[in-house]
């Protein structure tokens, strides 16, 4: 692995690479959503980065990127359920999957067809469970996945990395100041299929999305 932390080539080129980004919006009713705290910065990033190393990108997100224009396609998602209809229609013809998307585990049973209006008593929100879309995925592409987690990190990580089928693994600890939601900078740990564990130090988002191009590239190229 090289120490640099830019990759210089344009070794995607010929690949297309789609990544998600941001975080859902489940509805409510019309004016109200549950989300979470998802800025789509590490998304823009990995985007950003695959671009320039000549892949063709689809961008599927919730937020607006700050180059849009940048992009080969960029699709405006807001549920889960949009977002799982956007990734698997762009996956037919990927070659990476990214997902940095904080997809939305949740969605109301029964979002309300009109403003909610208060009538001094309780409210109780039915919630289902979202469908794991990154297991629909072939295993012929390249998954990566990231675990943003508050506790265990490494286990939990090990256990989406499994159970996932992914190529490998980026696992945050998100209570940091410094990592990630909002901020510009993120620290992950990387984690393999082989067992092997990288733990990458602080450093800018963009910095840590050439790290995980660079070993993208490697199992592109070598299938490793
Ligand atoms: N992911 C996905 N589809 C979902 C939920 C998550 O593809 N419905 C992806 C995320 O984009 C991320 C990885 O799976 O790359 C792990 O997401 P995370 O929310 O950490 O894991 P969950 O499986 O949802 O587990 P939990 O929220 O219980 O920790």
């Amino acid at each position: 692995m090289p120490n640099s932390q830019q990759c210089s080539t344009k070794g995607l080129t010929g690949k297309h690479v789609v990544v998600t980004a941001g975080g859902n919006r489940e509805p409510i009713d019309p004016i109200r959503f549950i989300g979470n705290r998802s800025s789509g910065k590490m998304g823009f990033a990995l985007a950003d980065v695959a671009q320039d190393l000549g892949a063709r990108v689809t961008l599927i997100t919730t937020i607006e990127p700050p180059k849009p224009e940048k992009y080969d396609v960029v699709q405006y998602t807001e549920t889960c359920a949009e977002m799982r209809e956007a990734v698997l229609s762009a996956c037919k013809s990927a070659d990476v999957i990214i997902m940095a998307a904080a997809v939305s585990d949740f969605h109301v049973a029964k979002p309300a067809p009109q403003k909610i209006k208060k009538q001094g008593k309780k409210i109780i929100l039915e919630l289902i469970e979202n469908e794991d879309f990154l297991l629909e995925l072939p295993d012929t592409l390249v998954k990566v996945g990231f675990a943003a987690e508050t506790q265990d990190l490494l286990e939990n990580a090990l256990k989406k990395l499994e159970t996932k089928r992914l190529h490998f693994i980026c696992a945050n600890d998100v209570t940091a100041p410094d990592v990630g939601f909002g901020v510009n900078t993120n620290r992950i740990t990387i984690l393999h299929t082989s067992g092997e564990k990288e733990e990458l130090p602080l450093m800018s988002k963009r910095a840590v999305a050439h790290e995980i191009l660079k070993r993208i590239l490697q199992v592109v190229s070598h299938g490793q």
